[in-house]
C-alpha cells in the first residue's frame, strides 16, 4: 500500500499530501477542476504531488482520501470509487456545509456518504484533527507525545489497511468500531479537536479495558 489519491487540494487535502509525501508515499491530488489547473498550485505547495483527475487518481491508487467539503459528496462518482479503500475526513459543519438534511439525523456522516458511495469501503479518520496538526503533530513511533487518530469502518480488512496508513503519518490508530461509532468523534464530541494519547482516547471512546468488561 504506497500509493494514495487525495480528492481535494484545500487545507486537509494538501497538508496530507506532504505528510504522505514525507512518509513515502506517491501522492495524486485531484479537485473538481482539471488536473492541470493544479499542477502549478501543487508544486509551490505540495511538491512532488501529482496533479491528476479524480479518474487517474482513484485509479492509481491503493487508498482514496475524501478532503472535499462534505457538501460536495453527491459530485463524487460512486462508480470510480467501487471496491476501493476510502478515507472520510470529511465533517458536517452547517455554517459552510449549510443545512443538509441528511446530516441532521441519528447516523454518523460517514454512514450517510456510504450509502451514497455504495460499494466503497468507507473507514472514517483524519477528520478530528486542525489541517495544521497532520503535519505539526505528527510524531515517530514510540514518541511520548503521539497523538492518537480514530478510525472507525464497516469493512473488517479495509480498517487495518487505513490504520496502518494512520500509524505511517505518525499518529496511533484507535480503532473504535463500524461507521456508525464514527460519531463518537465528530465534531462537537470531546476528542474533535482535542490531543489524546492512545489510552485517553481508548477512554474517551468507551474502549478502555474497565469498558468493556
Ligand atoms: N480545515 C480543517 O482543519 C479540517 C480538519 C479536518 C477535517 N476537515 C474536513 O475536510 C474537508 C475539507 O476541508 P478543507 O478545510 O480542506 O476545505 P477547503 O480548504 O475548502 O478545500 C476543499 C477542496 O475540495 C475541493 N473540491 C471541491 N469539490 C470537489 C470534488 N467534487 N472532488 C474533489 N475535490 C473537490 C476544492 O477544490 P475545487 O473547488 O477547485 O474543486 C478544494 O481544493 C471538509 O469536509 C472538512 O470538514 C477540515
Amino acid at each position: 500500500m504506497h500509493k494514495i489519491a487525495i480528492l481535494g487540494a484545500g487545507r486537509v487535502g494538501t497538508a496530507l499530501a506532504r505528510r504522505a509525501l514525507s512518509a513515502g508515499f506517491e501522492v495524486r491530488v485531484a479537485t473538481s477542476r482539471p488536473a492541470a489547473d493544479n499542477a502549478f498550485m501543487l508544486q509551490i505547495v505540495a511538491p512532488g504531488a501529482i496533479a491528476a483527475s479524480a479518474e487517474e487518481a482513484i485509479a492509481e491508487s491503493d487508498i482514496v482520501v475524501l478532503a472535499l467539503p462534505l457538501s460536495k459528496y453527491r459530485n463524487l462518482k460512486p462508480e470510480l470509487l467501487q471496491g476501493k479503500i476510502v478515507v472520510d475526513a470529511m465533517n458536517y459543519w452547517a455554517p459552510t456545509d449549510g443545512t443538509l438534511a441528511e446530516f441532521d439525523g441519528a447516523a454518523s456522516s460517514s454512514e450517510v456518504v456510504q450509502r451514497f458511495l455504495k460499494g466503497a469501503r468507507l473507514v472514517r479518520s483524519f477528520n478530528h484533527l486542525g489541517y495544521h496538526e497532520i503535519e505539526d503533530a505528527a510524531r515517530p513511533q514510540g514518541h511520548a507525545e503521539r497523538r492518537a487518530m480514530a478510525v472507525a469502518g464497516d469493512d473488517p480488512q479495509a480498517n487495518p489497511v487505513v490504520a496502518a496508513f494512520v500509524d505511517r503519518l505518525g499518529f496511533d490508530p484507535v480503532l473504535s468500531g463500524g461507521l456508525a461509532s464514527s460519531r463518537l468523534f465528530a465534531g462537537g464530541t470531546p476528542v474533535f479537536g482535542a490531543a489524546m494519547t492512545r489510552s485517553e482516547m481508548e477512554d474517551h471512546l468507551g474502549l478502555s479495558s474497565e469498558n468493556l468488561a
